[in-house]
């Protein structure tokens, strides 16, 4: 078992890695419990994955609830959230209790912002069963949903009391979205760990074919850097934890462009938007291209998008997307550049307008 803490004072919480570690939820959600019923909300697409920590609870003694979400972005809407907390309330869920979220990043997400209103704030675990939930969104306490205007406007900060990461669940991930997590595993490594980079791209390829020990490691190093980051700059005020970001800016407007529908998963909108990060870094003078192949390199290896192939849309088209971007402040857009491999940071001083024609001059 790896564990991993985020040090958060008061709310520091720890992360536990282990695989197989489903099957034992239960031991540890016992003591979180005090004898309360465990309200677990999970979404459709993990039903097998519920009946396993259902039986695990059984085993430990603790009595337990399940409520269903739907699967997909459509949930993180105003009427899940509604009907979610309906139906928390029903259960009679105390401030006191745990809520359960069981799912990839949109049902984490959407239990979170539903513990952190209902009475006035009750608590949660997560057991992320995506890659990229359980690299990233399980981590840091950001939940929320989207609203009309945008993806995650409204929303809270929200940090779970337990993240329990069971690496075998992985096992029956359709491919396509363990890869799209996995481009969030490689942003660790772009963001301020070359080696780790280069540990990608020596072990990618395996991870991704079904290596166990490959997956471990993997998550482990990604969340232990997340959990570094979350703990030195809970609330995104320093820019630290903006770093976490790389990709996001272009990839957003790549997924705005897409409709957020699923024909462009979240996750290879950001391993395009690294890749283009980088080489804007390049065009910039900022970083040398030889690191921006690399970058791209090894995304296109392992099947991720590294760049604009089969977007029609103009510069100017994409650039407007970003204007709409929740960090968007005082007509300012924060951009994540690069140095180099490793060498992630925050420009505050990006023009739209070069942006827009660099993203022009890209192959499409
Ligand atoms: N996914 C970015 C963050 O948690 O800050």
């Amino acid at each position: 078992m790896t564990t991993i803490g985020v040090a958060l004072g008061d709310r520091a919480y720890p992360i536990l890695i282990e695989p197989g570690l489903l099957a034992r939820a239960g031991d540890h959600l016992a003591p979180l419990a005090r004898g309360r019923p465990v309200v677990i909300v999970a979404d459709a697409n993990v039903r097998p994955h519920l009946a396993t920590l259902e039986a695990s609870l059984r085993a430990a003694g603790v009595p337990s609830a399940a409520v269903t979400v739907p699967a997909g972005e459509g949930a993180k809407s105003w009427a899940s959230l509604e009907r979610l907390c309906d139906r928390l309330l029903d259960l009679g869920v105390e401030r006191g209790d745990h809520l359960v979220a069981l799912g990839g990043g949109v049902t984490g997400d959407l239990v979170g912002f539903a513990a952190s209103i209902l009475k006035r704030g009750c608590s949660f675990v997560q057991i992320p069963t995506t890659l990229l939930a359980q690299v990233d969104s399980s981590v840091g306490g950001k939940t929320g949903i989207n609203a009309g205007a945008g993806k995650n406007l409204i929303g809270a900060f929200h940090q779970p009391r337990l993240v329990l990461i069971d690496p075998q669940v992985l096992d029956t991930l359709p491919p396509r979205e363990l890869r799209a997590g996995y481009a969030e595993v490689v942003k660790y490594g772009l963001i301020d760990d070359s080696d780790f980079f280069g540990w990608c791209e020596a072990n990618g390829p395996a991870l991704l074919a079904g290596d166990a020990d490959a997956r471990a490691h993997a998550i482990a190093r990604s969340v232990a850097a997340k959990a570094r980051i979350v703990a030195a700059d809970e609330h995104e005020t320093t820019g630290l934890r903006a770093l976490l970001n790389l990709g996001h800016t272009f990839g957003h407007a790549l997924e705005a462009e897409a409709g957020f529908d699923g024909t462009l998963l979240h996750g290879e909108a950001v391993a395009a938007g690294c890749a283009l990060a980088f080489r804007y870094s390049v065009r910039r003078g900022l970083c040398a291209a030889i690191d921006a192949e690399r970058v791209a390199a090894h995304l296109r290896a392992v099947g991720l998008p590294d760049g604009l192939a089969g977007v029609t849309a103009t510069g100017a088209r994409l650039v407007d997307h970003m204007r709409h971007d929740k960090k968007a402040s005082g007509g300012v857009l924060p951009f994540l550049l690069a140095r180099g491999i490793g060498g992630t940071f925050l420009d505050r001083g990006v023009d739209l307008g070069d942006v827009a024609a660099f993203l022009d001059a890209e192959p499409r």
